[in-house]
């Protein structure tokens, strides 16, 4: 039997796990690790950590599974998108990684739309200037850290800085380069314009493979801390998206996902580049050769309920310790008490500013409508209907851009919810699907892998092979009619307030 292992960096830990050749999950392991925020909007986190993580889960998942070594045909690796990682001539990290979520960088966007130009910008990288982007955050560090721009000999994302420790090699692939704002997207190529115009040396990008190409082998350095065996293949991959979608099947045009993890993304395969001229979705390369995909972000879905539960659901975490569940059952239970619309809450899920459909660092979350009836029940319902209104408001613009929808697949941790599941098929007005596998990224980097690998002959004969349709919630028609007329509500009260985020932040700017 042949074995696939998929090693996803995740923003809050890093998740190894090992597949056989038919997609069954045989062994998995997860290493948190820590999320530093030195000042109000900035995200950092320290690469070492994301390496002690992959080798203490690989070395749990080969003793879990105790299989032999040299039956892993392949190693696929996903991770956290937009993540700067600076090494110099040594191949030593000159300073901790500025990550996706960080909103830092506003002034070093206006810097790059100004210097390429806006549509220029979007003609070649598919995308505006976004504060997530990678580009912004290099520029951010030319522009306060000099003594360290002037260091870097490489500039990798978060997966492949792992690749680097377990190959030796610069490399990367099209899914996650398309995040960094360096990537012809169109072309699936750097682009020397971007880089020349930015003062970015061309010398400083990895290697770009297309996903399920083969990109590296394990160094034996690396099998020795690990326990792999020396030259196990290690293929491209992908972003935590492409390759989550790749784990979800979205490989074909019709079917697309909804996602609640941290953020929330709806993603979309697409045969022909697309881009939205308004910059509200990004257009990046798929995982599947020559295909892309389009997806809307929500900067605080999963984000916004884990926050209600570290600082309000003190009372659920200590009943869940107590009968042994996860706090969000309890949750769940007391949402559903709730009737569809709360009443007239509206939460806006803003915490870490958004990019679908607002493009705003500056945006905060809100509880609108709140009236002395409502109580905790409404509170949790209003943020999970909340974060469904912002998935909603990146369904319509990616309808808008004539991409099919045919079915939804609901997936990450907010997935495994069926009201939260209910409650989309009840925004959207659409039949929502569940899946035989929640590994998400992981699977998709381990079917990547494989496809290099040869078990498979394409990522469409892969997911075929491990990936089926088990579950469907369909739209109920009296909470679609109320949802309809609260969305509406929702969707102008970002504009009501737009000029009030901005004067709140000006406020923080001058106490700071
Ligand atoms: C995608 C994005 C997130 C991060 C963290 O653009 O920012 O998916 O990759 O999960």
């Amino acid at each position: 039997m042949a074995y696939l292992l998929g090693i996803d960096i995740g923003t809050s830990g890093t998740k190894t796990v090992l597949f056989n050749e038919h997609g069954n999950t045989v062994a998995s392991a997860i290493g948190e690790y820590p999320l530093y925020q030195p000042q109000i909007g900035w995200a950092e986190q320290d690469p070492e950590d994301w390496w002690k993580a992959t080798v203490d889960t690989i070395r749990q998942v080969l003793s879990k599974s105790g299989i032999n070594p040299a039956d892993i045909k392949g190693i696929g690796l996903s991770g956290q998108m937009h993540g700067m990682v600076l090494l110099d001539k040594d191949g030593n990290v000159i300073r901790s990684s500025i990550i996706w979520c960080d909103q830092r960088t506003q002034e070093e966007c206006d810097q790059i739309t100004e210097i390429i130009g806006r549509d220029r910008l979007i003609e070649i990288t598919a995308n505006p200037a976004l504060t997530g982007f990678t580009a912004s955050k290099v520029m951010w560090v030319k522009n306060h850290q000099p003594e360290y721009f002037e260091k870097i000999n490489k500039i990798l994302l978060p997966k492949d800085y792992i690749r680097y420790r377990l190959t030796g090699e610069y490399a990367t692939e099209v899914s996650d380069a398309s995040g960094m704002q360096f990537l012809d997207v169109p072309k699936r190529r750097w682009s020397y314009e971007i880089l020349d115009k930015l003062g970015i040396e061309r010398e400083w990008m990895p290697e770009v493979y297309e996903s399920q190409e083969i990109s590296g082998k394990v160094t034996e350095q690396a099998a020795r801390m690990t326990g792999l065996l020396p030259g196990t293949p290690v293929a491209g991959g992908g972003g935590d998206q492409a390759a989550g979608a790749v784990g979800n099947g979205i490989v074909k045009p019709g079917v697309i996902s909804s996602t609640i993890g941290t953020s929330g993304v709806v993603f979309a395969h697409m045969d022909q580049v697309s881009i939205d001229p308004l910059g509200r979705v990004h257009t990046f390369c798929h995982a599947v050769p020559n295909t892309w995909h389009v997806m809307g972000v929500t900067q605080g879905a999963g984000l916004s309920l884990q926050w209600m539960r570290n600082n309000f659901g003190g009372a659920e975490c200590e009943l869940a310790r107590f009968l042994d569940i996860d706090p969000y059952v309890l949750m769940d239970a007391q949402a559903e008490k709730a009737v569809p619309g709360c009443e007239g809450l509206i939460y806006l899920p803003y915490m870490m500013g958004e990019r679908t459909p607002h493009l705003d660092p500056y945006a905060k979350g809100v509880f609108f409508g709140i009236s002395a009836k409502h109580g905790r029940n409404e509170m949790i319902r209003a943020v999970m209907e909340g974060v469904s209104y912002s998935l909603r408001d990146c369904l319509e613009i990616i309808k808008s851009m004539g991409v099919p929808v045919s079915e939804v697949r609901a997936s990450g941790g907010g997935g495994k919810s069926k009201l939260w599941r209910q409650m989309q098929a009840d925004v959207f007005n659409i039949s929502i699907t569940t899946i035989n596998t929640t590994e998400g990224p992981a699977m998709g980097a381990a079917l990547l892998a494989g496809v290099g690998a040869g078990v498979y002959s394409s990522v469409a004969e892969a997911c075929e092979t491990a990936i089926k349709t088990v579950g469907v919630q369909h739209p109920i028609e009296e909470n679609v009619k109320v949802y309809d007329r609260y969305y509406l509500v929702y969707k102008d009260l970002y504009h009501s307030l737009k000029d009030n985020y901005l004067k709140i932040a000006e406020i923080q700017r001058e106490l700071s």
